[in-house]
């Protein structure tokens, strides 16, 4: 297929991009590079600088895509709080002008990067797809709305549309000559800051809270390894029906505190990692564990890498060989 890849210069796109080349699929990565690294994108891939707002510019009636798969977007649930507006522009009305040059351009498959936090505080756990969605922050209220979205044009316009909630996503991508880690700036994600403490780049790392309902009282995540995920992007692609929006969780299925994960961390670097506690972030839910049942029966999806040693050790072979 010749696939449109939103976001393929970031840590989950760019990933992706390798497994669907790997397929043999023609792929075109849009991006404008505002939070992604230009050395992430796949040499065998077409690149263009542009934004989600112009996205008709690669998307034209007559370039020929199959699919889209849409990773661009900002991440940060913190950043959403004070930033909505930005948010807003990007998440939605960013990605509502990618599914309007879709439309236009014929395209018929649409793989969505949606994500655990159009959950907020669950109402049960594991997580179902079916559970409640009551985000907690503007970032998953961004995505939950082009969730909803992607509904109408599957129902509207017959579009073959798949969202995939991520859960936490970690580890990284190593091949010989390439290595695909987390690089966010600024990094929010708990693995990649701890790593940057145990390798003496940060003094401490902050715990958000320690008097939640959890077994140590940090917050408790469910993480799943960037490999992994982008495996179900490929089966996703294909199992994609004509009028059908298709909603999948990925994640493990089991939780670990965010003091776990120190531990770990701890434990395969070998180094101190000192923290301080710090008061509970606002819209930061106590537990986020998946239910990823419905992948499993309906996608094929089996994780490789399910623990949580596998993807901390990659994440640490990445940090140490490739960013400092
Ligand atoms: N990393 C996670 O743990 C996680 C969890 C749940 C969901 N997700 C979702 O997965 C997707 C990818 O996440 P990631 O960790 O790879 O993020 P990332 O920041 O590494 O990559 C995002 C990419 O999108 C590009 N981008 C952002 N806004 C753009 C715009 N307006 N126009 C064009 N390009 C734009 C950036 O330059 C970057 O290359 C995101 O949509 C995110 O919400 C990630």
């Amino acid at each position: 297929m010749k696939l449109l890849v939103t976001g393929g210069a970031g840590y989950i796109g760019s990933v992706v991009t390798r497994l669907l080349l790997d397929a043999g699929h023609e792929v075109v990565i849009l991006d404008d590079l505002r939070t992604g690294h230009a050395e992430a994108l796949a040499p065998d891939a077409t690149f263009a600088q542009v934004s989600l707002h112009d996205a008709a510019t690669v998307l034209t009636p007559d370039s020929g895509f199959d699919g889209v798969l849409h990773f661009a977007g900002l991440i940060s649930a913190g950043d959403s709080m004070t930033q909505p507006e930005t948010y807003w522009d990007i998440n939605m009305i960013g990605s509502l002008r990618l599914l309007d040059a879709a439309r236009a351009a014929g395209v018929r498959r649409f793989v969505f990067s949606s994500t655990a936090a159009v959950y907020g505080n669950p109402a049960e756990i594991p997580i179902r797809e079916s559970s409640l969605k009551s985000p907690t922050n503007t970032y998953g209220a961004t995505k939950l709305a082009f969730d909803l979205a992607l509904t109408s044009e599957a129902w509207g316009h017959g579009l073959a549309a798949v969202s995939l909630r991520y859960f936490n996503v970690a580890g990284a991508y190593l091949r010989p000559g390439v290595a695909i880690g987390e690089r966010h700036d600024p990094e929010t994600h708990l693995i990649p800051i701890a790593l940057q403490v145990a390798a003496g780049k940060r003094d401490k790392l902050m715990l958000f809270g320690d008097d939640y309902p959890t077994p140590d009282g940090t917050c408790v995540r469910d993480y799943i390894h960037v490999e992994d995920l982008a495996q179900a992007h490929l089966l996703a692609l294909d199992a994609a029906k004509p009028g059908e929006h298709r909603i999948y969780n990925l994640g493990n299925g089991s939780g670990f505190t965010n003091r776990q994960v120190v531990e770990v961390v701890a434990e395969v670097t070998g180094q101190p990692v000192p923290v301080e506690v710090a008061h509970r972030r606002e819209g930061d839910p106590a537990t986020l564990v998946a239910s990823s049942d419905l992948a499993h029966a309906e996608l094929g999806w089996t994780p490789t890498k399910p623990t949580l040693h596998d993807m901390v050790s990659d994440a640490w072979t990445f940090y140490r060989e490739h960013t400092q």
